[in-house]
């Protein structure tokens, strides 16, 4: 088992039968609400996306693109060094619907979150779009015509459950579920291969973030109730059963918002391929201790390789500790994963520390971590379930008194890939 140093010392006093007694406290006798906010059933987001499509554009929808955002269990910062990352994808979606356009050569978008509407032309092939949140529809529109896919005009809807800017993947969320979109329309059906990578593509080229694969191949391969194990080096992958009633993920907001096309996910990758030349390796992939000694004099580059080097031996043993039931294991990992990402890799901050910490010093809670490419969003907890509501109270009352508002806070389950939505489960 990999556990080193403040984990295992926790993992010492684990019970991992996972037989503690029921917590003391009842929210009603306490007269407490619980702070787990419930999650949006998907037919409720689909029916809102339909009935919004009706009140802004006046027509009926014909096409439905669903995507599930993602949080990654372990694995972090992983993908771009050729590693292997455990994603699963959540029960939060981003949901599209949409009809032929009522404008020819345009596609007209209304974005509920975000109460904005915006119009794409078809025939431009010039800048940038202005908004933001537009170069996603324009990077998926571009790169599908790159495979020989022409979208027609559209009128769309955008429906999220999927909190933007929280490291759960809202981007890639809405790039599959536009694929899906684009492909129902033209009735031409790309590979989830390529519906993929033309997602990676549009989110490099349009949205400015040289990211990984993980969160597209999640958002499309993903199966429910388990987790993605997915070879970064060739994409390869395998389903590992993710699913236990003994234990519940909790994700709660740390309210910074990240920005990651804002550089410093780019200086991090930059590093690690700086830290690989420097060693004569071709990734960190193949990255062993003894490699390290020619970082010696480079404190900052040897520290990001060994962040890569002991994350990706953190991803085979939470696999293991999921195929074993080993809960305690596992949340062990996912705190060693924080430390490493805190210290080594230096993606964490302030309020995402104090917010593991806080998680941390919770009874029943096995573990926690940041999840996401870093620098705010969303810190995942492993929690005992018949205490996740009064961990998650307590962590939320804590950390709102700390951050002086208030935080968002759910369960989440591990669901099925845009791809795999139809699939039997
Ligand atoms: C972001 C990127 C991913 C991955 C993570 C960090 O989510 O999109 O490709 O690099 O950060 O693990």
């Amino acid at each position: 088992m990999y556990a080193g140093g403040e984990v295992a010392d926790r993992l010492a006093d684990c019970d991992c039968r996972l037989t503690s007694p029921a917590p003391p406290v009842m929210f009603n006798q306490q007269n407490l609400r619980s702070m787990i906010e419930p999650t949006p059933p998907l037919n409720a987001l689909v029916e809102q996306a339909a009935s919004l499509l009706r009140t802004h554009f006046r027509t009926e929808p014909v096409w439905t693109g669903i995507a599930p955002g993602r949080v990654n269990l372990i694995g972090e910062h992983t993908d771009y060094n050729q590693g292997w990352v455990l994603p699963i994808a959540i029960d939060r979606y981003t949901v599209l619907a949409a009809a032929p356009g009522g404008v020819p050569n345009e596609i007209r978008v209304f974005s509920a979150s975000l109460g904005e509407q915006a119009a794409l032309p078809l025939r431009d092939s010039g800048g940038r779009h202005p908004q933001a949140w537009m170069r996603y529809v324009e990077g998926m529109v571009a790169e599908y015509r790159d495979l020989g896919v022409i979208c027609p005009a559209l009128d769309m809807v955008i429906v999220s459950s999927v909190p933007v800017g929280s490291g759960l993947s809202s981007s890639a969320a809405l790039e599959l579920a536009l694929a899906h979109v684009i492909e129902a329309a033209t009735e031409q059906t790309a590979t989830p291969e390529a519906r993929i990578g033309a997602s990676i593509r549009a989110e490099r080229a349009f949205a400015g973030v040289p990211c990984g694969v993980m969160d597209q191949t999640v958002a499309e391969r993903a199966r429910a109730g388990h987790a993605l194990l997915l070879d970064c080096q060739d994409n390869t992958f395998s389903h590992v059963p993710f699913f236990s009633p003994q234990v519940s993920l909790l994700v709660i907001h740390s309210g910074i918002t990240h920005e990651l096309a804002s550089g410093a996910y780019a200086t991090r990758r930059a590093e690690c391929e700086a830290a690989a030349e420097k060693m004569g390796l071709s990734s960190l992939r193949s990255l062993a201790t003894a490699h390290l000694k020619a970082l010696e004099a480079e404190a900052t580059l040897s520290k990001r390789a060994r962040h890569v080097m002991t994350e990706n031996a953190r991803v085979r043993a939470m696999v293991a500790a999921l195929t074993a039931g080993d809960y305690c294991a596992a949340g062990a990992l996912m705190s060693e994963s924080h430390e490493s990402l805190r210290d080594d890799f230096a993606v964490s901050c302030d309020a995402v520390d104090h917010l593991v910490r806080l998680a941390e010093e919770e009874e029943g809670v096995l573990g926690a971590r940041m999840t996401g490419g870093g620098f705010g969003g969303c810190v995942i907890a492993l929690v005992r379930s018949e205490w996740v509501d009064t961990a998650a109270t307590a962590i939320c009352r804590r950390y709102t008194e700390y951050i002086g508002r208030t935080t968002l806070c759910f369960t989440v389950n591990a669901t099925a890939g845009s791809g795999e939505m139809d699939a039997p489960v």
